[in-house]
């Protein structure tokens, strides 16, 4: 017989979960709502090797939520650097400041409450509830949806209304009467651990027995994929102007839109808007400019091939003030500022590539 809907895995995960899931991950101890909150905003797209320092630094640096509200932005992003998907340091934030001003630093504790916060969806308000306020929530976040798709052989993508629907019913039912703290980390823990995306380890799985997918051999056709789109291509350039102290210039991008808040070089669509702007906006004179090779990065709508163009100028006390925040920084230097991926490689390898943009051609 395969998997019936009548009954829940439950006992069997449990089970498995006392022998073999993951025990001592920092946010298991001491499960607050605001610990719990923190891991699963930084866990929503993100590993779970690459968060524990990125989680031991937060919560030395902000050990609550008040003194996270108390923070500022640009230090958030800062220690945020590197995680990827700024919306939700942005959203982490705007969380913190609503939750101490509004909550007197205490989460709300229903679904609704938590749901109304910035960057809290319901499989993430169903985590901090069952694993942090001892209530009986499900949750269902990529690791679930998968290891259910594949159980019950739902088709389907999981990104579909219909299909995810039909997927909470199921993550409703599963999770059990008592130990839905347990449950909650376990059929995590089984998704991130065994039930892989790549290569179920359906041997060591405790629910091999009766799932539908493995009983059928088509583990790797479920959960179907979301139909391919090709991402359009857009292209900009990024003016590296460099003063004579040899500092970059950054600019603070504008608090909403692609990154955010964060510290950029000045960015234009061609290379003929930036001519125009070190004139017209900034009033800066080129001394030297030389083109870098270009080279993509993908953003979830779109790629954009980037262009360095590395210009020197003479003298930074000419710069206009165009009402944008400025700074000048050097390539290696440490610094407490939010910069998107493309700025930090740009600045890594601002030598390497200076050596190599002027070795002589013969
Ligand atoms: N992914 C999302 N939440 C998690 C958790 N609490 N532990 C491990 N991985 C997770």
């Amino acid at each position: 017989m395969l998997a019936s809907k009548h009954e829940s895995f439950a006992p069997e995960l449990l089970a498995w979960f006392k022998q073999f899931g993951r025990k001592g991950l920092p946010w298991q101890k001491d499960r607050t709502p605001y610990r719990v909150w923190l891991s699963e905003i930084m866990l929503q797209q993100t590993q779970v090797a690459t968060v524990i320092p990125y989680y031991h630094r937060f919560t030395e640096r902000y050990p609550t939520v008040t003194q996270l509200a108390n923070a500022k932005l640009d230090d958030v992003l800062h220690l945020w650097t590197g995680l990827g998907y700024y919306a939700r340091a942005r959203n982490l934030y705007k969380t913190a400041v609503i939750v101490s001003h509004d909550y007197q630093g205490k989460f709300p504790e229903t679904l609704e409450g938590l749901m109304a916060l910035p960057g809290i969806g319901r499989s993430t308000a169903g985590a901090i509830l069952s694993l942090a306020c001892q209530q009986r929530q499900p949750i269902l976040d990529g690791n679930v949806k998968r290891v259910l798709c594949r159980y019950h052989a739902i088709p389907g993508w999981p990104g579909q209304k219909k299909v995810e629907n039909k997927l909470w019913e199921l993550a409703e039912h599963h999770t059990p009467a008592h130990e839905f703290a347990d449950y909650t980390q376990a059929i995590m823990d089984l998704g991130a651990t065994l039930c892989k995306r790549g290569q179920p380890l359906c041997d060591d799985c405790p629910l091999s027995k009766n799932c539908v997918a493995k009983q059928t051999g088509l583990q790797m056709t479920y959960p179907e994929s979301k139909p391919k789109k090709i991402l359009p291509k857009k292209s900009a350039v990024f003016a590296m102007i460099e003063n004579e102290a040899g500092q970059l210039m950054l600019e603070q991008r504008p608090p909403a839109g692609i990154w955010g808040g964060l510290w950029c070089f000045p960015e234009f669509p061609e290379k003929a808007d930036m001519h125009n702007a070190l004139t017209k906006r900034y009033g800066l004179e080129a001394l030297t400019e030389t083109e870098r090779d270009p080279f993509e990065h993908t953003f979830s709508h779109f790629k954009l091939m980037i262009t360095p163009i590395h210009i020197k100028i003479r003298d930074r006390n000419n710069l206009l003030n165009d009402g944008k925040q400025v700074t000048w920084i050097k390539p290696l230097e440490k610094t407490r500022l939010g910069l998107p991926a493309p700025v930090v490689s740009i600045l890594n390898s601002f030598y390497s590539e200076e050596e190599s943009h002027n070795e002589p051609n013969g």
